[in-house]
């Protein structure tokens, strides 16, 4: 079938929660992807933080075929050898003693969201449920995470929301202290938001909210659903900036592209979860954790951070260049290789234009180019997508 035929299809029976491209994505080798009829794009979106070894990496694909052959799923009644190893390698590198496994996103922050409000009744003082989170957040889609998300435009026509929330602005740590009182029992924020259009921390917030927190007794979780395992150019985003979390949220490119989430979490925290509390069928599977060591493993020993450092840099600077020549942008921000562009008009139009001429970029908020390559990409490929982003924009002009 070509692509229209697909898409035809998938018309008819998929649900249309998606406002899809016109492209049916069949293969992927590192940083590109090809479609059905063979055209082949350069992927500045990497699945939304996803792909951050780039397609199909060889030591994931190998990972995955091994498991796949030995054992597929068991349930977490038992041990599980790879589900174990993945948690040793992301406690070693980390602040955490304990880690929890689950599927997603979403679930990581449902997850989080429960053991604060255990930790809260269990050790601290009174009934303590409330949960603060900051205006341009994005946690997930469930009931408990979309309420957590401050972004009224997701929340339409699935009233009520669950209760317990309170929202403050980003990057203003007074509205924060402002806002916690005797109900309340964690922060959870993105140390920097994705959706919300790459917004990073100023200088010295995230610090504050740690020293708030402490003070407060109010558990600090930070949902690095979108900027852990390497975006920003550490391992964790948290580590740029002097402080360590309570909880630590993970999923997207843990696996390596298999679904996968997890809790990153301190000793005296996790001991909020007792047997039973809370669990998860596929949470650590066999064949995700197996994929999940593989990923970790190369991101850390194939010099991928260094990469998105450099590469994040250079790619940071090219787009100031571009700031200066073309007044319609407004702001180029960011860290490592999550990168956003901001315009002063709607930037749907330049995603659908650079698709066609075979580069894949994302916007997000209606007006931010947020670009998001696998941490492989090399200076050439950033080169070769400016170039291209540059004409669609002259033509703007
Ligand atoms: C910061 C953040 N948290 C949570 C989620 C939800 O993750 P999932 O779609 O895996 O449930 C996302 C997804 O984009 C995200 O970016």
């Amino acid at each position: 079938m070509n692509s229209q035929q697909w898409m035809d299809l998938s018309e008819t029976v998929v649900a249309h929660t998606y406002a899809r491209y016109p492209i049916v994505l069949v293969r992927g080798k590192g940083t590109r992807v090809w479609d059905v009829d063979g055209k082949e794009y350069r992927d500045f979106v990497a699945g939304l933080a996803v792909c951050n070894l780039g397609h199909c990496h060889p030591k994931v694909v190998k990972a995955i075929q091994e498991q796949a052959e030995k054992l597929i799923h068991v349930s977490n009644f038992y041990y599980i050898e790879p589900q174990i190893r993945l948690a040793r390698l992301l406690c070693d590198h980390s602040f955490a003693d304990k880690v929890f496994f689950c599927n997603s996103g979403a679930e990581a922050n449902e997850g989080a969201m429960k053991l604060a409000r255990k930790v809260a009744k269990g050790k601290m003082n009174g009934d303590r449920y409330e949960i603060i989170t900051m205006e341009g957040s994005f946690h997930g889609r469930t009931f408990a995470t979309l309420t957590a998300t401050a972004q009224e435009k997701f929340h339409k026509g699935y009233s009520p929301l669950m209760p317990g929330f309170k929202y403050v602005p980003f990057n203003d740590a007074k509205a924060v202290r402002d806002a916690i009182d005797s109900k309340t029992c964690a922060i959870l924020i993105e140390p920097i938001q994705g959706e919300g259009g790459v917004n990073c921390p100023s200088e010295g917030y995230l610090k504050t909210l740690r020293e708030i927190c402490d003070e407060k007794e109010v558990l600090l979780i930070f949902d690095e659903v979108q900027v852990g395992m390497g975006r920003t150019g550490k391992l964790f985003a948290y580590e740029h900036y002097g402080i360590v979390p309570d909880i630590l949220t993970l999923a997207k490119s843990l696996a390596g592209g298999v679904p996968i989430g997890a809790l990153l979490i301190k000793k005296e925290i996790s001991d909020g979860f007792k047997p039973g509390d809370h669990a998860s069928t596929f949470g650590g599977n066999p064949l995700a954790t197996a994929a999940g060591v593989a990923a970790l493993t190369a991101i850390l020993e194939e010099g991928m951070l260094e990469n998105c450092r450099n590469v994040g840099g250079y790619f940071l600077s090219r787009l100031g260049e571009m700031k200066k020549k073309f007044p319609f942008i407004t702001e180029v921000r960011g860290k490592g290789l999550i990168l956003g562009m901001e315009l002063s008009m709607d930037g749907g139009s330049i995603v659908k234009e650079m698709m066609q001429r075979g580069f894949l970029i994302n916007c997000t908020m209606g007006n931010v180019l947020r670009f998001l390559p696998p941490l492989i990409v090399t200076e050439k490929e950033v080169d070769q997508m400016l170039e291209v982003l540059e004409e669609v924009l002259k033509k703007i002009q």
